[in-house]
């Protein structure tokens, strides 16, 4: 028996256990968030909000399968889990800005590389946060594409505070939106949102550097699927990155977007 050869089989059924283990999450827990019982809205109202097409390697073609913010001209804020997988390479990815319309319209910008955060990965989903750098001079500015006001990093959001995503994803009627749509959700409490999580088969930990929002029991507003990336807004202010959620608009389970706060430093030291 060549024990070599089989321990080299064994690491490369472990190597290959990881991928799938890694693209499984990455395609069926984290594709979770779309905008649910929300409403159209136009680009201006948010213009710092852009979107991100995914290349498929198959068909060749470009679709918005993700969401990000504007920092500055060269790079914007988003999902890690939006710029990672079996498959990914920057060249998969692009970011189209100032348009109301999915797939239409507006700048087209292509990725440089992603920052994911160096947590991410580690502990279910938290880190699910990253720097992308644009290629070339990165965007131009207009009315209709602007820089994201960033939280501050000490600030604490309350409890059943009003909030607001927005984004192109999988609406009530299962597609996506032609259209950009917003929808307001509440804070919910981060201990009541963890033991909700706790309670599935395969629990998910709610950690400090993520933050629940919804409509607490009752459910039906929610991000959704192709919503991942996009921002959570207090305010003007971006004070969370969609990341997942049990489904969409569940009343049980909140949607869970990754807390800005904690990384604002992380994000100035990569972006600035
Ligand atoms: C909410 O999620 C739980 C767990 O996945 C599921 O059993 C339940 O059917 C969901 N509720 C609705 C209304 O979809």
């Amino acid at each position: 028996m060549n024990l070599h050869n089989t321990k080299k089989c064994y690491s490369i059924l472990r190597f290959f256990c990881y991928f799938i283990c890694l693209a499984y999450l990455t395609c069926c827990c984290y594709a979770a968030p779309r905008i649910i019982g929300g409403f159209p809205v136009t680009i201006d109202r948010y213009p710092s909000l852009v979107q991100v097409e995914f290349r498929s390697l198959f068909a060749q073609t470009w679709s918005q399968s993700c969401a990000a913010n504007i920092l500055n001209e060269k790079y914007v804020l988003s999902a890690a889990h939006c710029f990672f997988g079996l498959f990914y390479s920057p060249a998969l990815r692009r970011i189209r800005a100032g348009t109301t319309y999915r797939n239409s319209g507006g700048s087209v910008v292509e990725v440089e590389r992603e920052f994911n955060h160096p947590t991410f990965g580690q502990n279910g989903a938290d880190g699910d946060i990253t720097v992308v750098r644009l290629a070339g001079y990165g965007l131009e500015f207009n009315p209709v594409i602007k820089p994201v006001y960033v939280v501050h990093p000490q600030s604490v959001i309350p409890d059943n505070q009003p909030v607001i995503h927005a984004g192109w994803g999988t609406t009530e009627l299962g597609t996506a939106s032609d259209v950009l749509r917003d929808v307001t959700v509440f804070t919910v409490n981060r201990e009541i949102c963890r033991e909700r999580y706790a309670t599935l088969e395969e629990p998910l930990p709610i950690t400090e550097n993520m933050i629940c929002a919804g409509l607490l029991d009752v459910g039906g507003r929610d991000a959704c699927q192709g919503d991942s990336g996009g921002p959570l807004y207090f305010g003007n202010t971006l004070i969370g990155v969609v990341s997942f959620g049990e489904g969409c608009a569940n009343a049980t389970f909140p949607g869970v977007s990754t807390s800005v706060g904690p990384y604002v430093q992380w994000i100035q030291s990569v972006a600035f």
